[in-house]
């Protein structure tokens, strides 16, 4: 192990400038392609890092001209972008965050990680924890969906797992929490867009998870590419230091998104790449990624005066100590050289299944259409999505391969070997195409269900991939409603990376699935939900509106001034439609039917100290097992900043079988109830809160308690 002061006395200011350089390297679908250029460059020293290299024999060799072929030898770093898997394709976040299930988060995490590792790769640059209300924007897809609580549990779980209990170990990689901060607020919801969002919901919805992956030892933080009210997050001091650093004692390295150095000349806060690397570095971003910007930057930032070498030294200091905490000095070639066992391989992929199937959120099934019982036997599947293995990855699908990806026609043919099901596609993704829409509705009449297979493609979501309508693209609906016009049993399963507006769809459908984008199992997955092989046990990660007007929409508004009463017309609502979305946050059902027998606090007055037990008894009156979630809800009722109507403080996950009652307990710390007081310093103010308790953000399903903290006024660090 090198002793990094040492290091750094020795090197030169090409070589510490190198370190945080981090540039990409080219791959094709088929494998990794070496840029001619990057080899000069790590030779030379001038390059620190790399992205987009994988494979054990592209890394290694590129490993191989850093540490033998350059003067000191430092080992290069290669990050890449294992979002939800690395071969092995899980469901995208957004998908997975409904599982509501840390434990899960972590498994697929760390299966990711030893699927990287294993292709060479030391750092992801994931988890993506952006909190999102906005399903214009194409990102949402790769987060954890509208709730900070569910964000930040997202977060510690996703850390945990990519970085296992040693970084050092040949089967961690780091990880990189991003896009700090609020990136999922962009104007109009479009990408890379400016966010102006108020310092209070900084602090109240997107700085939380970034807290909790900080406390769960991120080694990694990536600014996002916006400007926060005219602050670009590449050059913000104020949250990449102050916060992060100072007050949430983050000590890795910050990376900065491709390019975003440069980026700070077209912003407008940098007249050139001297100045754009100077506002960079010293607002604390150690690497430059995909810049040019440090490389072209610092060298005259240092001659004007803009930075001093301690500023270099600082930010050289942190990625070599990253590389070291990697393991990177001892065993440079250390990740890529266990070998792929087979049984592994194997669970790997029934992991995968298992999450993409407790993924799948039931939003519909007033017909009772599913599961199928065994009556049906010519099942119809039509419509784009039915047919198409590559869209199940979704966005960034790391080195996935789409051919290996399960269709739901896969699925469903090997789920039910004795029925008969045929495929239409009817009209493709998207485009103004008819013509199959005949052909496919003959092939309903034939049947005895349908399956209507519909959303949007993969690339409808993800970075640059932001809409400005939420309607099935393209002629999808026309299909969807000349099937519904036939009356067949029909179930409408809906792949996409985000909510789409199908208030016309469901309860035409027999049932509607929200499948999102589930991995490498999503055909087997859904067809297990459809054949009842599993019982759906999803919950929504998100608000789903009813139309884009609604749009942002989550559940922890602020009641404001004039609550909705349908009974005065100046209250806070809408001519058109009702504020509730279609269906709300925590929505899922499963196919059994449990119900809350019972809310019980132990105790209703506690001091900041302690905390409240909140015993809640459930019942599966239903026949089929479920697996159920329940959430706890808190209103403080009355404080000195209006709090929102609902915060959501736990979620707890119950299995019964069907006649089972079973108990879950919610252990609510009193200083769980506080919150950002006037001054954004968390505060615990006395007094009384509601505690709602049930299956999802809908009030009416909630059974509201209420408890009283005792006390005085306190901060609640103090
Ligand atoms: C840009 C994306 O915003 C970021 O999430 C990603 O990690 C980098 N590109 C590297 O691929």
């Amino acid at each position: 192990m090198p002793d990094i002061e040492r290091l750094l006395a020795e090197m030169t200011l090409a070589e510490k400038i190198g370190q945080l350089n981090m540039l990409a390297a080219g791959f094709t679908v088929t494998g990794p392609v070496l840029a001619g250029d990057i080899t000069g460059g790590v030779r030379e020293g001038r390059i620190g890092s790399v992205l987009n290299v994988f494979g054990v024999k592209a890394v290694h060799r590129l490993q191989l001209m850093a540490v033998e072929g350059t003067r000191l030898g430092i080992p290069l770093l290669f990050g890449f972008d294992v979002v939800h898997g690395q071969r092995t394709i899980f469901p995208v976040p957004l998908a997975e965050a409904a599982a509501m299930d840390p434990v899960l988060w972590e498994r697929t995490a760390r299966e990711a990680a030893m699927e990287a590792a294993r292709d060479g790769v030391a750092l992801t640059f994931a988890p993506m924890i952006d909190v999102s209300r906005d399903p214009r924007w194409g990102r949402i897809v790769e987060g954890p969906g509208e709730d900070p609580t569910v964000a930040s549990l997202f977060a510690e779980a996703k850390v945990r797992g990519f970085q296992g209990r040693d970084l050092a170990s040949p089967s961690a990689v780091g990880a990189t929490a991003k896009h700090f901060v609020a990136y999922g607020a962009p104007a109009a919801g479009r990408d890379y867009a400016s966010v102006d969002v108020s310092e209070r919901t900084l602090h109240e919805v997107y700085l939380p998870p970034f807290e909790a992956a900080v406390k769960a030892g991120v080694v990694a933080v990536m600014p996002a590419f916006h400007d926060l009210a005219g602050e670009p997050m590449t050059a913000h001091g104020d949250l990449l230091d102050r916060w992060l650093r100072v007050r949430t004692g983050f000590d890795g390295v910050v990376i900065s998104d491709y390019h975003a150095v440069a980026e700070l000349i077209d912003h407008g806060v940098a007249a050139d790449v001297a100045e754009a690397a100077a506002l960079a570095l010293k607002a604390g971003v150690d690497i430059d990624m995909m810049g040019y910007a440090y490389e072209a930057g610092l060298p005259k930032a240092l001659d004007r005066g803009l930075v001093d070498m301690a500023d270099v030294d600082r930010a050289v200091r942190r990625v070599l100590a990253l590389k070291q905490r990697l393991g990177l000095f001892d065993a440079p070639y250390g990740r890529g050289t266990a070998a792929l066992d087979e049984d592994h391989a194997a669970g790997v992929r029934a992991l995968a299944r298992e999450a993409a199937r407790r993924s799948v959120v039931l939003l519909d099934n007033a017909a009772g259409v599913l599961p199928f019982p065994d009556t049906v036997r010519r099942i119809a599947l039509v419509g784009p999505l039915g047919d198409a293995p590559y869209d199940m990855l979704g966005s960034w699908s790391a080195a996935g391969d789409g051919a290996e990806a399960v269709s739901i026609l896969n699925g469903l043919r090997a789920a039910m070997p004795g029925s008969q099901v045929r495929f239409a596609a009817g009209v493709p993704i998207d485009g103004n195409d008819e013509a199959g829409i005949a052909a496919a509705i003959d092939l309903c009449r034939q049947a005895d269900a349908v399956v209507l297979a519909i959303g949007e493609g993969a690339n409808m979501s993800g970075e640059a991939a932001s809409r400005s309508s939420l309607d099935l693209p393209g002629r999808q609906r026309a299909l969807a409603e000349a099937v519904l016009d036939l009356g067949k049993p029909t179930v409408a399963v809906i792949c996409a990376g985000r909510p789409l507006a199908v208030d016309w769809l469901v309860g035409r459908a027999g049932a509607t699935l929200a499948a999102w984008f589930l991995g490498s199992e999503a055909g087997n997955a859904i067809a297990d939900i459809l054949t009842g092989a599993a019982s759906p046990s999803g919950r929504l990660p998100l608000s789903w509106p009813r139309n884009l007007g609604q749009v942002p929409i989550f559940f922890a508004e602020r009641t404001g001034g004039r609550p909705d009463d349908p009974a005065d017309r100046f209250t806070s609502k809408y001519l058109d439609v009702p504020n509730t979305p279609l269906f709300p946050f925590g929505h899922g059902l499963t196919y059994g039917d449990v119900t809350i027998a019972g809310v019980d606090v132990e105790r209703t007055e506690i001091t900041a100290d302690e905390a409240f037990d909140i015993v809640v008894d459930l019942r599966n009156e239903g026949r089929v097992a479920a697996e159920e979630t329940v959430f706890l809800f808190a209103r403080d009722l009355v404080a000195s900043v209006a709090r929102p109507a609902m915060d959501l403080k736990s979620i707890a996950r119950c299995a019964l079988a069907p006649g089972e009652s079973g108990t879950v307990v919610f252990s609510l710390p009193a200083r769980d109830l506080s919150f950002p007081g006037r001054d954004l310093r968390p505060v615990l103010e006395p007094g009384e809160f509601e505690l709602m308790v049930g299956p999802s953000a809908d009030r009416k399903r909630l059974i509201p308690t209420r408890v009283r903290v005792l006390g005085d006024r306190r901060s609640a660090n103090g």
